[in-house]
């Protein structure tokens, strides 16, 4: 072979093998793992620790959404390859276990706590049998990013305490409420209507559904949660250890009937994206906007534009992930579920743009790539 030959050759093998490598986001499309198996990490949340992306999620099986496995990580350097780390928390084989095979384990989070060098996990739990009915929150621990974790329990949270804001006549109704507990009364507006779940739910526990976790720069965490049989979301504060509540809480969007909730924060100002209930259906998200954790929050409106903005690209969010050493630089993170087969439901990650208010909009790519999306910060940059 001449020297000519050879050169073509090495040439198109690299031309070759740097398309086959090329990674990029291709939202709903399959995205095969390591082994080249489909992604099964459903309502899922990332967390960086030391280099690596940990991506925790729901797994799911070809024809129910219950939990048979557990909760999966993945891992991953540039957000577009990803290795199969397996089951993070699995589900168990004792009937007497809140987290029995058959139970529903959803939209699991993960947190490290720096104190005390420990993993954090909190998801949704709903009692194998019992429906969508417990609305608890199950936590569990590890020493390890990709587990074994180790369930603690589950909690209906914050039971009687009250929120940091409440006014005079709802806490009077809340202390009547066991000698004389209030009943559904025709024409009661949505607030109206959370009001009295709250009330009825005060002494045991709060209702907590679809869910995430938030880490301030301060280092302290909170739990974010659709509360009130979803008409309400309660953001929670976690004690040092994050895996208790302190009792410090609020009620936010009260009456709004949001779910899907992903917190970030951006330039100072903290930022929420949730989506309307309607199920596994898309329906179209709604961005927040506060100056304090605890609000006043303000409605931005929808944040998605362009074609099926009205359905977030026929996904539900799940978590908006911040990238490492990219200026100002967040992933949207959705859902597109597949409730007939769950085991295929797809992703949608988008790069969240901002304006110059700071307001946040999510366009659809068809492909991307976080690496070049955005500019690398530059020396001395603040992420
Ligand atoms: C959605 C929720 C999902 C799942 C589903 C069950 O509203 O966001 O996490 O709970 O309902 O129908």
């Amino acid at each position: 072979m001449t020297h000519a030959v050879a050169l073509i050759l090495v040439t198109l093998v690299t031309i070759c093998t740097a398309s086959t490598n090329a990674q990029t986001i291709r939202s709903g499309e399959l995205w095969p793992d390591s082994d080249g198996i489909h992604i099964n990490a459903h309502g899922g949340g990332i967390l960086f620790h030391e280099g690596t992306y940990y991506w925790f999620g729901e797994h799911k099986s070809a024809d129910t959404s219950r939990a048979l496995v557990g909760i999966r990580v993945y891992t991953s350097t540039d957000l577009t390859s990803w290795t199969n780390a397996g089951v993070a928390l699995a589900v168990s084989d004792d009937p007497m276990s809140e987290i029995v095979s058959g139970c529903v384990i959803e939209r699991p989070k993960v947190l490290y706590n720096q104190a005390n060098d420990t993993f954090v996990m909190w998801f949704h739990l709903e009692i194998k049998g019992h429906g969508y009915n417990a609305a608890r929150s199950g936590v569990a621990v590890s020493d390890s990013p990709t587990g074994p974790f180790t369930y603690l329990g589950s909690v209906r949270p914050n039971p009687a305490r009250f929120p940091i804001t409440i006014s005079d006549d709802l806490r009077e109704r809340a202390f009547k409420a066991p000698r004389a507990p209030e009943t559904p009364t025709p024409g009661q507006t949505k607030p109206q209507i959370s009001d009295r779940l709250f009330i009825r739910d005060i002494y045991g526990g709060h209702m907590a559904r679809d869910m995430t976790l938030f880490l301030d720069d301060d280092g302290t965490a909170y739990h974010v949660f659709a509360s009130e049989d979803n008409f309400t979301l309660h953001i929670a504060e976690l004690d040092d250890t994050f895996t208790r509540h302190t009792g410090r809480y609020e009620r936010v969007l009260i009456g709004g009937h949001r779910e899907a909730p992903a917190l970030f924060k951006r330039e100072g100002r903290y930022h929420l994206i949730t989506s309307g209930c309607t199920g596994w259906a898309p329906n179209a998200a709604e961005h927040h906007v506060a100056d304090s954790i605890w609000g006043p929050w303000t409605s931005t409106g929808n944040p998605c534009t362009g074609d099926d903005a009205d359905l977030t690209f026929r996904s539900q969010s799940t978590f908006v992930l911040p990238v490492q050493g990219k200026r100002d630089a967040f992933v949207f993170m959705g859902d597109r579920w597949t409730p007939e087969t769950p085991i295929d439901g797809r992703y949608v990650w988008l790069p969240i743009a901002f304006d110059d208010a700071g307001t946040p909009t999510i366009e659809y790519l068809e492909e991307w790539n976080p690496g070049d999306h955005w500019a690398d910060i530059s020396p001395g940059g603040a992420p």
